[in-house]
């Protein structure tokens, strides 16, 4: 079996247990490890340097694709092994650690960590811990359920270390394209013209003696823990939908819609899973991470093709595909996470983004990141690589939280991911406001009209009325913009006094 896996004769020498790998991670280093939204993490080497840690202390700067699985960013944040963590994360225990202000979080734009990287901005990585599911004769690394930043990260380091896991389906090679953008100023266009462009090699490549140790494993990915929809993500979706098939018919688009992009949660996911009962037929996606509703639209005939860098899906939906890879691999691509949200592919392609906000306000500015204006909750992710490139940028949300004492529809958000420029479309259960072509003003009208959950919306439209009488562009009144906020740090609710 290991033979099949590592098919470059001589590194069958350099297999060494995980505690050895992990001895090369030294104090200090930066260190490039494979992992996209809990897939294809690499599983074994990180616990063996927490595990370390615990005995000898140490500290390092971790950089991923984006978050990881096997609860590997809590258990390295509990041994202290964090100084740095960049570009996202998930985790409910690195969650805090970054909130106490012991983990330096770098919450950056998924397309951009890499390009910093290569042109020397940040601390270059000293080494690669990338999970793959085989190694070519060339010495080519395969990897498994998530490309993320693996290839740029391995092929950047000067040592790279493998992890082959051998409960990843040997079928999974020939998913991957991997292509890596030419350097600047002379940089040639990015190739991808349609979702199926394939223009990279189905391997990361690497000459064969930078991989200095190879670990064997055999544990499985984490599965996504993706609510089912309910009747509020349901309304989003039949908001959207209706929105959508107004769009054919003002002939700005066939049935087959744009190529799709859905973030990551619970709601971006239903509101996919909507579309299965809809007359959409023929969609694309091109998007990042690929959820169980990519799977579903493919299984109800709707969906023809999906290129993104992962595939992160529920135990449920793990136990229907991976079996049956064969039969969908010749409609997937994973790309490295640099091209599947590369802005140049994405304007070109003219994708229609969705993604979610934690909460949006009265000018369609959205918060998808800082709960109550400081507290960090994933990371921006791709979510603004594809707000601001795509053909629609749409955010959905529920119109409360907790039970109704929040409003996700705010005077002002208290902490601007994605500014009002970059946002075309807002969704809530209680409906949708197109703000295309509108100004602010007009954009506060449709917006509380239409979107508010109708407990906070007389509250809402008495503050942008008394903000319209003090004038500007954008009326605010300053010194109540956050009251709602500090409302809810204070009294434990939003709700009017
Ligand atoms: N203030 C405080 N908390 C809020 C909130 C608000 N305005 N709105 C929602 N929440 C809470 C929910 O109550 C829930 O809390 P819980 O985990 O304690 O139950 C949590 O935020 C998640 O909300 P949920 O409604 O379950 O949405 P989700 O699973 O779809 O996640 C985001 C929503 C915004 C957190 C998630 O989509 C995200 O991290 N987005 C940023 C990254 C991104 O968009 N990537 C896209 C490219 S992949």
């Amino acid at each position: 079996m290991l033979r099949e896996r590592i098919r470059h004769r001589p590194l069958l020498d350099r297999v060494v247990t995980a505690d050895e790998a992990a001895a090369l991670i030294k104090d200090g280093m930066t260190v490039g490890m494979s992992g996209f939204t809990r897939a294809g993490e690499a599983k074994a080497v990180p616990l063996a340097l927490a595990e370390r840690a615990r005995r000898d202390p140490l500290k390092i700067t971790l950089m991923t694709g984006a978050s990881l699985g096997n609860d590997l960013d809590k258990t390295l944040a509990e041994a202290h092994v964090l100084a740095r963590r960049i570009p996202f994360q998930s985790d409910p225990g690195l969650r805090k650690a970054i909130n106490a202000g012991e983990v330096m979080f770098i919450d950056q734009h998924l397309s951009e960590t890499v390009e910093q990287l290569r042109t020397n901005q940040i601390p270059p990585v000293d080494i690669a811990v990338v999970e793959a599911v085989a190694i070519t004769e060339q010495g080519g690394i395969v990897p498994t359920t998530s490309v993320g930043n693996s290839a740029s990260f391995a092929i950047l380091a000067d040592k790279v270390i493998v992890e082959i896991n051998l409960s990843q389906p040997a079928t999974l090679e020939g998913l991957h394209d991997i292509y890596i953008p030419t350097r600047r100023p002379a940089r040639m266009p990015i190739p991808v013209v349609t979702p199926e462009s394939r223009v990279g090699l189905p391997f990361i490549p690497v000459p064969p003696e930078k991989i200095v140790a190879i670990v064997v494993s055999e544990k499985h990915d984490s599965s996504a823990t993706i609510l089912p929809p309910d009747d509020d993500t349901r309304a989003i979706a039949g908001n959207l939908t209706d929105f959508l098939l107004n769009e054919v018919k003002q002939g700005r688009m066939g049935y087959e819609l744009q190529p799709l992009q859905a973030g990551i949660g619970t709601i971006a996911n239903a509101v996919l899973h909507g579309f299965i009962d809809s007359p959409f037929h023929d969609l694309k996606m091109y998007s990042e991470v690929l959820q169980d509703s990519t799977f579903e639209l493919f299984d109800a005939g709707k969906l023809g093709f999906a290129s993104g860098s992962s595939i992160t899906l529920s135990a449920e939906m793990y136990r229907k595909v991976l079996p049956r890879l064969v039969e969908y691999k010749h409609h997937l691509i994973l790309r490295p996470q640099e091209i599947s949200n590369h802005p140049e592919v994405i304007r070109r392609l003219g994708l229609i983004c969705i993604n979610t906000a934690l909460e949006f306000d009265i000018y369609g500015n959205v918060n998808s990141t800082h709960v109550g204006g400081t507290h960090m909750m994933n990371g921006i992710g791709g979510s603004g690589d594809f707000a601001r490139n795509g053909y629609m940028s749409i955010f959905v949300t529920k119109s409360i939280a907790k039970s109704g004492a929040i409003s996700s529809v705010v005077p002002m958000v208290s902490h601007v991911d994605h500014t009002e420029h970059d946002v075309d479309i807002l969704v809530t259960e209680v409906g949708l406001a197109d703000l295309r072509g509108l100004a602010p003003r007009e954009r506060a009208q449709v917006i509380i009209a239409n979107c508010v959950h109708p407990d906070y919306r007389d509250a809402l439209r008495d503050y942008y009325v008394r903000a319209s009488r003090r004038g500007g562009h954008t009326p605010h009144i300053l010194e109540e913009a956050f009251s709602w906020h500090v409302a809810l740090r204070e009294r434990g609710t939003m709700r009017p006094a």
